[in-house]
C-alpha cells in the first residue's frame, strides 16, 4: 500500500508544483522529402486535433503530468479493451474522453491496486448517464463495473431522486459530489435489496463515480433484457416481479422508481433487476407516485403476456401480500 500512499501524497501537492513540472512537447523538425512531408503534416494533423480537443475540454493537460503519467502508464493495457487498440494517442478518444476522465481514471487506478478490477475488457452498453464495462477481477472472475459519465448535463435529470432522501441530505453541492452521492446510491440500493435476498446484482466495490458489481452474463455477451426475451412462463415471472416489488416496499422500505422490462435482465433462467440508482426510501415525497408507476409497468407487460390482472389487483398485491417468511440476511461488508 506504499504506493497509493505516494499516490495520495502527491495528488495532495498543490497545483503550481504540477504546473512547474509539466512536459511541453518537443518541437517537431522538419524534413525535406516527401515522405518527410506526409510524417509532418500527420503530425500536424495530430497535433491540431489534439490541441483542439483540450481547448474544448480544457482536458488533457493533466496527463502529461508525470504523476498521472506514470499512473496512466500502470493501468493503459488494462483498460485496452474498453478505449480501442494501441497506444493513448491512438485509440477512440471520444469514448475516452466522454468517460476516463482524470478522476475516473484515479477511481480505477485505486480499484486496480485493490484487486477488485484487473482488466476492463469491453464496454457492455453505452448509456447516457453511464457506460457498462465487462471486466475481470484479480481472481479472473468477471465483474460489471459500471463507470458514471461526470459531465454537466446529465445530473439535472438525477437530482430531484437524490432531493427528499434523507440519507443524502445537504442540497447545494458541487457538481462532481453529486455524481459520487449516485453512485454511492446505487450501491447502497444494491447492498439493501440484496441483503433482503432480492435478485439483483450483488455489490462488489465502489470508488467515486465508478462502481463494480455481479456480472449477469456469459464470456461475450451480457444477458438480455426482459423486453427481448420471450418468456416460456410469464405467470411464474410476473408473481416473481410482483414479490419483488412487494418486498422492496414492505420490507426494504425503497421503490425502485425505474422498474420496467428494460431493467430487468433475464439472468439463469429468471429475472434479475439492475439500475437501482434512483431507488428512492418509503419517505422519498414521491414514493407513491413510483410506486404506481413501476407496479404499472409491470402489470403492462403481464397484460402483454397474457396475464389477466389489473393495476388495482396488482397495487393491492403488493401493499398487502402476506411477507412474514422473507427475512434479510447481513452480506459481507455491507455499509449499511
Ligand atoms: N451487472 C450487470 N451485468 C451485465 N450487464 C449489465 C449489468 N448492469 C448493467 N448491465 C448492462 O448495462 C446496461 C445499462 O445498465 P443500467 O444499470 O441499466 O444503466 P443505465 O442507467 O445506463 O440504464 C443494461 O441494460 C445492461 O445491458
Ligand atoms: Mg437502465
Amino acid at each position: 500500500m506504499a504506493d497509493e500512499d505516494e499516490w495520495n501524497d502527491e495528488l495532495g501537492s498543490n497545483k503550481s508544483q504540477r504546473k512547474r513540472r509539466r512536459q511541453h512537447r518537443e518541437p517537431r523538425k522538419s524534413n525535406s522529402s516527401e515522405q518527410g512531408k506526409d510524417d509532418v503534416f500527420a503530425r500536424s494533423e495530430e497535433d491540431h486535433f489534439l490541441s483542439n480537443l483540450e481547448a474544448k475540454s480544457g482536458a488533457y493537460n493533466w496527463m502529461k503530468e508525470d504523476r498521472y503519467k506514470r499512473m496512466f502508464r500502470d493501468i493503459e493495457s488494462k483498460i485496452q479493451g474498453a478505449i480501442g487498440e494501441g497506444t493513448y494517442d491512438w485509440v477512440d478518444r471520444r469514448v475516452f474522453d466522454q468517460v476516463f476522465d482524470r478522476m475516473t481514471l484515479m477511481s480505477l487506478y485505486k480499484l486496480m491496486r485493490g484487486g477488485v478490477i484487473d482488466t476492463l475488457d469491453f464496454p457492455i452498453a453505452r448509456g447516457k448517464e453511464a457506460h457498462v464495462f465487462h471486466a475481470t477481477n484479480i481472481d479472473g472472475k468477471t465483474v460489471a463495473v459500471k463507470i458514471f459519465h461526470t459531465s454537466n448535463a446529465v445530473f439535472k435529470n438525477l437530482i430531484q431522486y437524490i432531493e427528499g432522501d434523507r440519507r443524502f441530505g445537504g442540497l447545494r453541492r458541487r457538481h462532481r459530489d453529486l455524481v459520487d452521492i449516485w453512485v454511492r446510491k446505487e450501491h447502497r440500493n444494491l447492498t439493501r435489496l440484496a441483503r433482503w435476498g432480492l435478485n439483483v446484482p450483488q455489490p462488489i466495490g465502489i470508488h467515486k463515480n465508478v462502481l463494480v458489481m455481479e456480472y449477469l452474463g456469459t464470456k461475450i455477451s451480457a444477458s438480455p433484457k426482459l423486453r427481448e426475451v420471450k418468456v416460456d412462463n410469464p405467470e411464474v415471472v410476473f408473481d416473481d416481479l410482483l414479490e419483488f416489488l412487494a418486498i422492496c416496499w414492505q420490507k426494504a422500505n425503497l421503490v425502485h422508481a425505474d422498474f420496467s422490462p428494460y431493467n430487468i435482465l433475464w439472468h439463469d433462467g429468471g429475472p434479475v433487476v439492475i439500475d437501482v440508482g434512483q431507488a428512492v426510501i418509503k419517505t422519498h415525497p414521491k414514493a407513491q407516485e413510483f410506486l404506481v408507476r413501476d407496479v404499472t409497468r409491470l402489470v403492462e407487460w403481464a397484460v402483454k403476456n397474457g396475464i389477466k390482472t389489473t393495476l388495482a389487483e396488482a397495487m393491492y398485491e403488493v401493499l398487502n401480500m402476506n411477507l412474514d417468511h422473507v427475512h434479510q440476511t447481513a452480506l459481507l461488508g455491507e455499509e449499511e
